[in-house]
């Protein structure tokens, strides 16, 4: 396991540039999705705080309690960074990771990460190849992919270890309860591959009404039971919602997502941990350009928004580009000055607008913005902006775009 002092990571499509524990701004690339280089100088990034996330780990470990916890860091560690997160979870002692496509280990394995990774999402046999040559973990509920790992292994002259998904109520992947038994007779038959864990994944833990979960949780157990002829499996089910609210779940190991990011898996959660989480990621940009303009003036594409008075309004470099979304058009704010500032006009690609005019006298070219996270005693959380949308915090996260460094932070 590399140590705390192991070199930084090169790209995996964010930056370890400006983080106070990090001394060279420029070693780190976008090379993984081929753009340009992290520079310091640009205006707009995530920072990831590090101590957070410890924190926030450490907080859905003591509910777990020693029960082994495999991160989900899958869609760029819901855009937080995947080789930031994933290095940090390697120092705090984690091994075992979440993704859901091959492409996403192979990048971290590239990238030169040492870990083992669960492919959640189910792979095309043509993939297996891939996942064996690079060790993974594939989930399997269906005989083709299943065969073609088992030929792909035979043929490497190596084992692949498999963890079987039980569709107990979820409906995307699965083999049905009834067909478990019968599925896991023929994995068995099948030289080349190991059966390492049963799993399932929870439609609606992260509902007040926790009915339908439980339901599940009992599907899981009789599968699990059954199972028990076939050897010692590792049997894991829980996301973050289960972790928090259905200790029946934990089973012998733990899947958190969105929950070690620091934010609620709902706001239907009854846990009162809930309330310690810490978000992780802070979404900042910076003034580039300020001016007055007169009453009547229409801004941006479309003239969207026409200035009723006199306004002062900046432009921050910050577009649907970034992930930044374009339906906050007239409808989103920015922390600015340690106030929320409306945003005008349409966002574009690369640039938004907003006004400043309470802030005159208060601003000026190059100051912070904070698209996500506190400035005085005004917070912004990607709850908020999700629920602005009609969407949920997942989305705002895993949408912060390629162009945005992230840049880790604390220790
Ligand atoms: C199969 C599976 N397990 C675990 C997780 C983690 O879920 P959460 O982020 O809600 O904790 C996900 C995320 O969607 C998933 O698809």
């Amino acid at each position: 396991m590399p140590s705390r002092g192991s070199p930084p990571l090169p790209s995996v499509g964010e930056g370890r540039g400006e983080g106070e524990r990090v001394g060279a701004p420029h070693e780190s690339t976008f090379a993984a999705v081929g753009l340009m280089p992290v520079t310091v100088t640009h205006p707009t990034k995530a920072v990831i705080h590090l101590d957070r996330l410890s924190h926030n780990v450490e907080l859905l470990q003591g509910l777990v309690g020693s029960r082994p916890m495999w991160p989900a860091i899958k869609a760029n560690a819901y855009g937080h960074g995947a080789g930031i997160v994933a290095r940090h979870l390697i120092d705090l002692g984690y091994s075992t990771f979440c993704v859901a496509h091959v492409a996403e280990a192979a990048a971290l394995l590239g990238a030169g990460l040492e870990a083992k990774f669960v492919i959640l999402s189910a792979i095309l046999p043509e993939q297996a190849e891939e996942a064996v040559a690079l060790g993974l973990e594939p989930v399997v509920a269906n005989r083709e992919a299943l065969e073609a790992l088992d030929r792909e292994a035979r043929k490497a002259g190596t084992t692949i270890s498999v963890h079987v998904k039980i569709d107990t109520g979820m409906a995307r992947i699965g083999v049905a309860p009834g067909e478990a038994g019968e599925y896991l007779r023929h994995c068995r038959a099948l030289s080349g591959v190991r059966v390492k864990g049963l799993m399932s994944h929870f439609a609606r833990a992260d509902e007040e009404d926790k009915k339908d979960a439980m339901a599940q949780i009992a599907r899981f157990r009789t599968v699990a039971e059954a199972a028990r002829e076939h050897g010692p499996l590792i049997r894991h089910m829980a996301n973050s919602a289960a972790i928090l609210d259905l200790p029946d779940s934990y089973f012998d190991a733990v899947r958190p997502g969105i929950s070690i990011y620091g934010i609620a898996p709902s706001p239907a959660m009854a846990n009162p941990a809930l309330r310690q989480l810490r978000p992780v990621l802070d979404w900042t940009t910076r003034i580039v350009f300020l001016k007055e303009v007169a009453p009547g003036t229409g801004l941006g594409y479309g003239h969207t928004f026409r200035t009723e008075r006199a306004s002062l309004i900046a432009t921050l470099p910050i577009g649907y580009g970034d992930g930044f979304p374009r339906n906050l058009s007239n409808k989103g704010v920015i922390l600015l000055g340690g106030m929320r500032c409306p945003i005008v006009g349409r966002v574009s690609m690369d640039q938004s607008l907003v006004d400043v005019s309470a802030l005159r006298g208060r601003v000026a070219l190059g100051d912070e913005g904070v698209i996500i996270g506190r400035q005085g005693s005004e917070e912004i959380t990607a709850v908020d902006i999700a629920e602005r949308l009609g969407t949920i915090d997942y989305e705002i996260l895993t949408r912060i775009g390629a162009r945005v460094p992230r840049v880790a932070s604390g220790t």
